[in-house]
């Protein structure tokens, strides 16, 4: 591997970004963190998830030198951003924050619903966006802990976990919502479901491919794209159940085979 891009979330919420990452820059090669002995951030505190992600990116600058490292979790970027560019100032972080700009730029009945954990709407980003984005929109935020866990017990998915989703998303479809933004990585694994509960009059917004071309951008304009032409290679490590990640990168990658490192 020369020198890698470094992706970490909780969990598998990340591999949604990963997904476009690989889609969009096939030559790279890549590091993907799971804190899963951690996960769920979004139900601790902002101080206990940045020493959770500062640990993260220690690792993954110590052992895999890599030249840019992806948040691809919205509760670590909304805990842990600022600290980690004042803290690494000589490293590059592309981070994610909830899609509201073109969510409050589409959407016809003024009233648009946020979907993320509970630490997310905690922190400070979040109040900065609804400052310069959606000063004539209603926003609706959700923290829905049950999804992110959800997501990473994984399918096949029953009645019981559609009507759960369901019963989550009336009171954003009583309220008149027309764009619905995903603003947690594992989501979009759910998005069937979601779509499901809430009708095709609904917009799903999702910031992953938006984030992949950050990526691009920024080792573009650094000079650091791998100029290799052939595919990159991905290394998966997980700080909880090795084989369990193994299973779910397979299942939600569709990946055939696949070895999971250890710390
Ligand atoms: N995937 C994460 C996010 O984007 C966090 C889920 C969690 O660990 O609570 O917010």
């Amino acid at each position: 591997m020369i020198q890698p891009i470094g992706v970490f979330d909780s969990g598998i919420g990340g591999l949604s970004v990963l997904r476009e990452i690989h889609r969009l820059l096939p030559h790279e090669d890549v590091v993907y963190y799971a804190d899963q002995a951690n996960v769920p951030y979004g139900e601790k505190t902002l101080m206990q998830v940045r020493q959770l992600v500062e640990q993260v990116v220690r690792y993954l600058l110590d052992q895999y030198k890599v030249k840019m490292v992806v948040v691809a979790c919205n509760t670590a970027s909304a805990a842990a951003l600022h600290y980690l560019r004042e803290t690494f100032p000589d490293m590059a972080f592309v981070g994610m924050e909830p899609a509201i700009k073109p969510a409050a730029q589409y959407t016809q009945t003024g009233h648009i619903g946020v979907l993320a954990t509970r630490a997310t709407f905690q922190g400070e980003l979040f109040a900065s966006l609804l400052d310069r984005f959606a000063k004539d929109t209603e926003v609706h935020p959700l923290a829905c802990p049950d999804f992110v866990m959800l997501a990473e017990r994984g399918g096949p998915y029953t009645q019981d976990d559609q009507r759960l989703v369901h019963n989550q998303l009336a009171p954003l479809l009583a309220a008149g919502i027309d764009q619905l933004v995903l603003g947690c990585t594992h989501f979009p694994f759910l998005t069937s479901l979601i779509q499901e509960a809430v009708g095709p009059d609904v917009t799903i917004v999702d910031p992953s491919e938006a984030v992949a071309r950050q990526v691009w951008r920024v080792l573009e304009a650094a000079h650091q794209l791998n100029p290799s032409t052939v595919k990159g290679q991905t290394r998966y490590l997980s700080s909880g159940d090795r084989q369990h990640f193994a299973q779910q990168v397979q299942t939600l990658l569709g990946i055939e085979q696949l070895q999971v490192g250890s710390l």
